[in-house]
Order: C-alpha cells, then sequence, then structure tokens
C-alpha cells in the first residue's frame, strides 16, 4: 500500500488513543513504580482494553470507555502481579493526561491554517477527550470532538463511522480518516471514509474487509496527502485559504 494523494477532502478526522495520543506515555510516566514490567503491562492493558469494547459490541452490552480502561487496568494489573496502593488511580489519572506524538501539534497547525476541518473520532468518553486534548494545548483546534457514547456502540460498527459524516455533514468520499490501529483504519474504509492508516508501529496488511486508500508512516506526511489549492472552508462560505 502506498500514499497517494487524496483529492476532495474537506475534512481530516482522527482517531486518539495510538494516533494522536500515545498511551504507552502512562505507563512510563509510571514506571518508577511498575519497573521492568512497564512496557508488558502497557501492552496487555491496551489489548485488553481494546478486547473488551469488541465483546461488549459483540454482546450488546455498552459500557463507557472509562470503565472499560479501568477493567482492562486491573486484568492486566492481575495477570503481571502488580498490588501497589493507589497505583492503579495514578494509571487511570494518567491516562488523562497522556502525551501527545511528536509531529502532532505542528501538523494539526498546518492543517488548520490550511482551512482543513478537522476532528476526532474515539472510543474515549467526552470527558477523556476533552482532558487529552487540553492537556497538549490542542483546544482551539478542532472543529468537532466526538465520542462513540453519541451511539452508544464502540468501533468498530458503522454508526460510529458514519457519525464523523453526520456532524460534519459531509460525504463519507470528504472525509479523510487517520489511524494507527489498522483495524480501525480497515473499518472506517469498509464505512465509505477515505483512510490513510498511520502505520506508526510498523505492522503488517490486516486481513479484513476493504483497504484504506494509503498508508504514511507518522502524521507528518498528512498535509501533503490531503492539501489542495482551495481547501475545505469554501464549502462552508468562508474565505478559502489558498496556499
Ligand atoms: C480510539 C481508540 C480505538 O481512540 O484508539 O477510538
Amino acid at each position: 500500500m502506498s500514499t497517494q494523494h487524496l483529492d476532495g477532502i474537506k475534512a481530516c478526522v482522527f482517531d486518539a488513543y495510538g494516533t494522536l495520543f500515545d498511551f504507552n506515555s502512562a505507563a512510563l510516566a509510571a514506571s518508577d513504580e511498575i519497573g521492568e514490567n512497564w512496557q508488558r503491562l502497557s501492552e496487555l492493558w491496551r489489548q485488553k482494553q481494546l478486547q473488551y469494547t469488541w465483546l461488549r459490541g459483540l454482546a450488546s452490552r455498552h459500557a463507557d470507555f472509562w470503565q472499560v480502561t479501568g477493567e482492562a487496568l486491573d486484568f492486566a494489573l492481575n495477570t503481571l502481579g502488580i498490588d501497589r496502593p493507589g497505583l492503579r488511580e495514578r494509571l487511570m489519572d494518567l491516562y488523562l493526561h497522556l502525551g501527545c506524538y511528536p509531529e502532532v501539534p505542528e501538523t494539526l497547525h498546518r492543517l488548520q491554517a490550511e482551512g482543513m476541518r478537522l476532528a476526532i473520532l474515539s472510543n474515549g468518553t467526552p470527558a477523556m477527550l476533552a482532558a487529552v486534548v487540553r492537556h497538549s494545548g490542542l483546544e482551539n483546534v478542532f472543529d468537532a470532538v466526538l465520542s462513540v457514547e453519541e451511539v452508544g456502540v464502540f468501533k468498530p460498527h458503522p454508526a460510529v463511522y458514519a457519525l464523523a459524516c453526520e456532524r460534519l455533514q459531509l460525504a463519507p468520499t470528504a472525509i479523510c480518516f487517520l489511524s494507527s490501529n489498522a483495524w480501525d483504519a480497515y473499518s472506517a474504509k469498509a464505512s465509505g471514509l477515505r483512510v490513510l492508516w498511520c502505520n506508526r508501529f510498523g505492522q503488517v496488511r490486516e486481513r479484513i474487509p476493504e483497504t484504506p486508500d494509503g498508508e504514511i508512516k507518522d502524521l507528518s506526511a498528512l498535509p501533503d496527502a490531503v492539501s489542495s489549492p482551495v481547501c475545505g472552508r469554501e464549502a462552508m462560505g468562508e474565505s478559502p485559504t489558498r496556499l
């Protein structure tokens, strides 16, 4: 899969965890207490968190991402035999203060300056997303921060990806969705969005329906992949930004 230029993109919509915000930064920040197992804990926590979202979706037993994240952390701590007073609370609090990946602020500001509409579409609850956005100083960057709580089901349910079109009032083909989670990228494509898979972790392709339109290593390649001489805000009656 190569990176290609996508024409007619009016909005870039980002997955949050793993794409904009580094979920490993929570366990890393508490590595003084966790010790050498911090990476193992982080991996297990993330894997279990995602598994629980899929299982809850299949079983029609939705609970919000804050609860699921806490339950996954309990499983991971228990598996690794880590039992320290206050550590669970510390890690959950750190999940509200995750760092963003290094290229994120500059990339988003460049896209914003070029008139591209920007949004987040995430499993995270509105409060979790507001906290990480604020922590990275990105409050004035997004046109919309969309949580699956609006549809009551986790990704990759098609209702989640449809929410982006509905709220941005755009056709799916006018949206470029970005996720480093391959399953999320493939599923967004299957729901009709245009997709660039931000393959931060150098993973091999998935074997599930539909293939993203292209692949980038990190988000710094995004502006060139979606820029056009006249960008999104023209469609909203605002002054077009000419590059
Ligand atoms: C999200 C998870 C899937 O932000 O990373 O939706």
